[in-house]
């Protein structure tokens, strides 16, 4: 791997913990305004201090995002569908690595839908994007996105991430399921965690305890931080967990006294 590469993924996973609490507000690429990013740039601003990085398309980056602040961009470079659509599958990518290369992303997202009905596209547009990123020592996080149909568990999510990998994919992004640490044994590079839809915040924290437990590298959280009451607390408590070694309960503990419960 070159020094560009090393550089980059060292700027996303702290050298020192190997572990990332990675904040995602691209909900909007195929779901529009969603509920908390309605004005994604105020929803941030309190929480960027508290991420290792920072997930979301060039629109919302160069329309939100203080170009100042020096938090690592992991860009969204796939899309094309909508929540109209039944089939999400139908991602192509949507971004030039000319133009992430003017953003200095420091790394490049998009999504494969393994046993979708675009499966075949979505893997050659990783390849595809690893190839780009090589080229000029940009890593790729391949996020498994999971079709309405299929089972989150660790036979799927299993095959899913080592699809990923096996493509060239530098990072993960993967559901936590039962069995977890088989999914983890099976990847060769690091895997992070979606949070998934917005559950409690004791919940999320066991949920974020369980994974880098079970051997994920930490988290690419969204609704669970940005649709909580409490978005700046939770996401320290997230990182309580991920990169200060703190259990849930500890964590917990943290959150409730810093909200005054
Ligand atoms: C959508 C994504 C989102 O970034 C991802 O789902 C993370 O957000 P959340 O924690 O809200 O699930 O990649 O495909």
């Amino acid at each position: 791997m070159d020094w560009g590469m090393r550089n980059r993924l060292s700027g996303i996973m702290r050298p020192d913990t190997g572990r990332c609490v990675m904040l995602a507000i691209d909900h909007g690429y195929f779901q529009g305004p969603t509920t908390g990013l309605e004005r994604p740039g105020e929803t941030v601003a309190p929480l960027l201090d508290h991420a290792d990085a920072l997930m979301l398309t060039r629109g919302v980056l160069r329309s939100a995002i203080d170009p100042g602040r020096r938090v690592p961009i992991v860009l969204r470079v796939s899309g094309g569908t909508s929540i109209l659509k039944d089939d999400l599958s139908d991602e192509d990518l949507t971004v030039s690595i000319e133009d992430a290369i003017r953003l200095n992303a420091s790394a490049l997202a998009l999504s494969i839908f393994v046993g979708g009905p675009h499966e075949k596209e979505t893997l050659t547009n990783l390849a595809r994007l690893c190839d780009d990123g090589l080229r000029y020592g940009i890593p790729v996080l391949a996020v498994t996105a999971v079709g309405k149909e299929m089972a989150r568990d660790a036979r799927y999510l299993g095959l899913a991430t080592r699809i990923a990998a096996e493509l060239g994919a530098q990072i993960v992004k993967t559901y936590f399921c039962e069995g977890f640490e088989k999914v983890v044994g099976g990847c060769p590079v690091p895997i992070v965690i979606a949070g998934g839809k917005k559950i409690e915040e004791r919940e999320a924290l066991t949920l974020a305890y369980s994974a880098v437990s079970a051997g994920a590298s930490g988290v690419d959280m969204g609704r669970n931080i940005f649709q909580s009451k409490w978005p700046a607390q939770m996401i320290q408590a997230v990182r309580r967990i991920v990169q200060d070694g703190q259990t849930d309960a500890e964590a917990w503990e943290w959150f409730q006294a810093s909200i005054g419960k």
